[in-house]
């Protein structure tokens, strides 16, 4: 991580010229010229009315003299479809944008999964610029190069991977979140301390007040770690063909969660809190981590504000929601397990015995 003038910039190193920064700051949206080089002559602004009313005036101050059309999308999970990406390709037709174009994403992983995937495709790829507006995708999903729709037949069953050119992370945007909304980017915070680095564990424990008042050097230092982490193992796996999948660390199971739930109880970074705890006691049940790694995974979750089990359910659902993964290979399903704080590694060698006992961690057995 370099900074020059007050803004932090991770680097997401790619082969060829696909290489991308990360620039994180407190008030970067709206500094004239912050968008220099990045877009185009022509943008098309994704977002949805919620956030254009709170950010797109900023974001607009940013992007100086480039020709702009804005798109709003439905606000919420249920407008990540097929539907609202046709209607994003049909606003680029209208406005006979072309190769030249850049699609600007602000908003949360919804705007920023449907806005990469029109980019992607739309006349076989155009230039892409994330500006994430929650925690959430701030850490994880702007970062990366994931898009997709959902399909009535599952979550982001229709993607593609499409790595942006920049992604600003403007921590100041963060002041307006719901506070569960907030807090639920967290859990994916908590997540790289818990893969990839014991100290950034240790100090987001001695931070989690200073995080929750949404103090901002803690903000700062916890995004710029997170992306620092995400750019690291995307630079190193781009596609997910191996150690990429590490990102998924207690995401089997919450994936499960939001099926069995319906995707209405439990926002994303809750469902992955609960299913966090049941990757610790899995991994403390196969001998990999320690009892008190997993107590201390729970106490730092609990103190952030977020949910580690989810009491009134039960186990079977949940398990026939796994049989559902992504990540089943050839039958087995494969598992990110901590081995010890800071570290993690996949396994598919995992007993059935075993998942149960790690659902039972966080669900009536
Ligand atoms: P979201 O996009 O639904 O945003 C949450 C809510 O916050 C929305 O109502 C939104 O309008 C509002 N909001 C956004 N910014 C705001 C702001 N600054 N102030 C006030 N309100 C604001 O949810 P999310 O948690 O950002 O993203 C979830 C999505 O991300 C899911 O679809 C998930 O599949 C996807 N995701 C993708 C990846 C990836 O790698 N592509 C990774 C993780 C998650
Ligand atoms: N959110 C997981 C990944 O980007 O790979």
């Amino acid at each position: 991580m370099s900074e020059i003038s007050g803004i932090s910039r991770v680097e997401v190193a790619l082969e060829g010229s696909r290489s991308y920064p990360i620039l994180i700051g407190d008030g970067l949206l709206g500094q004239p010229g912050l968008l220099d080089g990045f877009v185009g002559p022509k943008a098309l602004v994704v977002t949805n009315a919620a956030v254009a009313g709170l950010l797109l005036p900023k974001l607009q101050g940013s992007l100086g003299a480039t020709r702009i059309d804005v798109v709003h999308i439905g606000d919420g999970e249920q407008f990540k479809t097929l539907g609202t990406y046709a209607e994003v390709i049909d606003q680029l037709v209208a406005h006979g944008h072309n190769r030249d174009t850049t699609i600007v994403a602000l908003g949360g992983g919804v705007v920023g999964d449907v806005a990469g995937f029109a980019a992607a495709t739309y006349q076989r790829g155009v230039d892409l610029v994330q500006v994430p507006t929650t925690l959430l995708a701030q850490v994880d999903s702007a970062v990366g190069g994931k898009t997709a729709v959902n399909h009535p037949g599952g979550k982001n069953l229709v993607g593609a991977f499409h790595q942006p050119r920049a992604v600003v992370a403007d921590v100041a945007v963060l002041r307006t979140l719901p506070r569960r909304e907030f807090a639920a980017g967290l859990a994916e915070v908590v997540k790289y301390g818990v893969i990839a680095d014991a100290e950034f564990f240790a100090w987001l424990e001695a931070n989690a007040a200073a995080l929750l008042s949404q103090e901002t050097s803690a903000l700062r230092h916890a995004v710029c770690r997170a992306c620092e982490i995400k750019a690291e193992v995307v630079a190193a796996d781009e596609r997910e063909t191996g150690r990429r999948a590490i990102l998924n660390f207690g995401h089997t199971f919450g994936h499960a969660l939001e099926a069995a739930t319906g995707y209405e109880r439990f926002l994303h970074g809750e469902a992955v809190a609960i299913g966090m705890t049941m990757a610790m006691a899995l991994s403390v049940h196969l001998g990999r981590a320690e009892l008190g790694d997993a107590a201390r995974v729970d106490a730092l979750l609990t103190a952030l504000g977020l949910p580690t089990q989810a009491a009134d359910m039960q186990a079977a659902p949940l398990r026939q929601a796994m049989g559902m993964d992504k990540k089943v290979r050839e039958g087995q399903l494969r598992f990110i397990v901590c081995d010890g704080l800071g570290a993690c590694s996949v396994t598919a060698d995992v007993a059935e015995g075993a998942v149960e006992q790690a659902i039972g961690a966080g669900v009536v057995r």
